[in-house]
């Protein structure tokens, strides 16, 4: 670990107060100019620390840049090797490589912003800098290709219940099948699971886990293709600490689904938080909108709809739009 990281560390344990160059340099076993550069390192970083005389550095509160030492203070012992990256293309893109090389189960790569994030069906994540958390992890588990959908679908689950513990249910979330988390009517949340497959068993031999969450509304606002339907969870109201939060949150949920995603109370809870049950939407493949009604998700997380003809059909793949009649 680099002075810079161990610096942050301790003033991550106890945010908000005071240590002394002197205090940190005694705890580190460095000289006090080695403090200082560093300090200078982690504001030339974003992260908000104040140089009281006489008093010393002190964490601010309200800080809300995004730190592997700032998650990890707030999780405690977690299964999960946590890495944050200034700018990366996409985080997904980025574990595919690593997990294809190998590395383990846990993995997690969170940007503080991406330059080529990733949506579903080819499209691209809106991932500017300060306001948003982009998160990967590498999972392995014992799963066929056909049941990787529920890899998603508990994700919703696992990041609309820390948007509500991080906002002390103040924000409800709820999920647009399959991948998308909303609050108020409006996308806040995307998910991307990528997987490669044992040709021979049909089983995972990976899969990459991508989150992104709109957070607080970005600097300079959403692109206007992107106005309409997207928002932030928080938008422009004061939150302290809040990336780190939600990330340490988002991963505490994740480490709580049971290890092959499938369940029924998760699935029942992904059902109870559809925001399309019951509603009149366009089925959409390609160009094609076939107008349908929604009738339920059924056990294998697949979307039942209902055309105008009278014909049922259970979507597992492609998307739908809402109507508004
Ligand atoms: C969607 O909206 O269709 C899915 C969006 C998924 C975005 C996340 S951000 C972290 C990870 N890296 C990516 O490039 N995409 C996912």
């Amino acid at each position: 670990m680099s002075l810079k990281e161990k610096v942050l560390n301790e003033l991550e344990a106890n945010r908000g107060e005071s240590f002394s160059g002197a205090q940190l340099a005694k705890t580190l076993g460095v000289s006090r100019t080695a403090i200082w550069k560093a300090i200078e390192d982690l504001r030339k970083d974003g992260v908000e620390i104040s140089a009281v005389t006489n008093k010393g550095y002190t964490l601010k509160s309200e800080d809300n840049s995004l730190s592997a030492e700032g998650i990890r203070a707030i999780l405690g012992e977690t299964e999960y090797d946590i890495h944050v990256e200034k700018t990366v293309t996409s985080t997904n893109t980025v574990l595919k490589e690593l997990a294809k090389d190998g590395e383990s189960a846990g993995y997690v790569l969170i940007a503080q912003q991406q330059t080529a994030g990733k949506g579903r069906l080819g499209r691209r994540f809106y991932s500017p800098d300060k306001t948003g958390l982009y998160l990967s992890v590498i999972l392995k588990p014992k799963l066929t290709i056909e049941n990787a959908l529920f890899i998603t679908t508990s994700a919703a689950v696992a990041v609309s219940r820390a948007i509500e513990t991080v906002s002390n249910n103040e924000v409800k979330a709820e999920i647009k099948w399959v991948n998308d988390v909303f609050v108020n009517n409006k996308k806040v949340c995307g998910i991307l699971t990528e997987a490669s497959v044992d040709f021979e068993s049909g089983g995972l031999e990976y899969a990459v886990l991508g989150i992104g969450v709109n957070i607080l509304a970005p600097e300079s606002d959403f692109p206007d293709e992107l106005k309409n339907v997207a928002t932030s969870v928080f938008g422009n109201s004061r939150q302290e600490n809040i990336r780190n939060r939600l990330a340490a949150e988002i991963l505490r949920e994740l480490s709580r689904l049971p290890e092959n995603f499938m369940d029924k109370e998760v699935l029942n809870e992904y059902r109870s938080r559809s925001m399309l049950i019951g509603k009149n939407v366009f089925a959409v493949s390609g160009d094609k909108k076939d107008p349908c009604v929604v009738l339920d998700i059924d056990d294998r997380a697949r979307l039942i709809v209902r055309f105008e003809d009278g014909s049922e059909k259970a979507l597992s793949t492609g998307e739908v739009s809402i109507r508004m009649n």
